[in-house]
């Protein structure tokens, strides 16, 4: 048996306490979710909230299938607002008056270690159903069930068939990892569980310009 000790696994998210988690999930990984998990939810009629949008690369394949997106962070990217204001800058744990009203989606890769939070400020938000990728070991541990499973239970646990490479500070194309990833999608009223598949996916939902403003050089 062999570790694999590439920079992609070593930067896994075990972050400070306080950081951002600054882990852009690779675009087709979203389309993923639309295309596998999401299907006939009549998506293109709805409207979606990405509120941990970093460098917008899952605001921008959501455009793909939603009627609309809002998107925000807590942070400063640097991304130009569109004409209608986003991304904006806003603590989508402030538990004040919420900017974004009705949305029917609320989907995101939240910071790990604010995950529950972000999962529970969400479905309170989120007028139809809220998805989040997830380590799939987010699915384990005593704490996280007495606080959310047991009470909340995902609708949908879709597991990766694939890896889903995630470095730190950028979007890569070529890196490997040794954490495996799923969706949880809460869908508003139903109480039941059921786990699927996404099947391999990759080849087909890349664009060839989805990594072209964050390009590795070979090395
Ligand atoms: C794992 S990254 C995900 C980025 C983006 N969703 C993606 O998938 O490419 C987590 C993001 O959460 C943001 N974040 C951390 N705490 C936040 C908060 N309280 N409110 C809003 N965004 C937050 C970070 O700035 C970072 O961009």
């Amino acid at each position: 048996m062999s570790q694999n000790t590439s920079s992609a696994v070593m930067q896994q998210r075990s972050e400070p306490h306080d950081s951002l988690d600054d882990f852009p999930t690779q675009p087709w990984a979203t389309r993923a979710l639309c295309e596998h998990v999401l299907k006939g939810c009549h998506l293109a009629s709805k409207t979606v909230w990405e509120p941990a949008c970093n460098r917008m690369h899952m605001a921008a394949p959501l455009a793909e299938y939603f009627r609309s997106v809002a998107s925000s962070d807590v942070h400063d990217y640097g991304i130009e607002p569109d004409t209608n204001g986003f991304p904006f800058q806003y603590d989508f744990l402030f538990m004040g008056k919420s900017p974004i009203v009705n949305s029917d989606w609320i989907i995101s890769n939240p910071p790990f270690r604010l995950a529950e939070q972000f999962i529970a400020r969400a479905r309170d938000l989120a007028t139809e159903g809220v998805a989040m990728i997830v380590r799939t070991s987010f699915l384990e541990g005593v704490g996280r069930y007495e606080n959310l499973f047991s009470k909340n239970p995902p609708s949908i646990v879709a597991q990766f068939s694939e890896r889903v490479p995630m470095v730190k500070g950028r979007l890569t194309a070529t890196g490997s990892t040794a954490t495996s990833y799923c969706w949880l999608v809460w869908l508003n009223g139903v109480t039941t569980t059921k786990l699927v598949w996404i099947p391999p996916c990759r080849k087909k939902l890349e664009r060839a310009d989805d990594y072209a403003a964050y390009r590795e050089v070979a090395a």
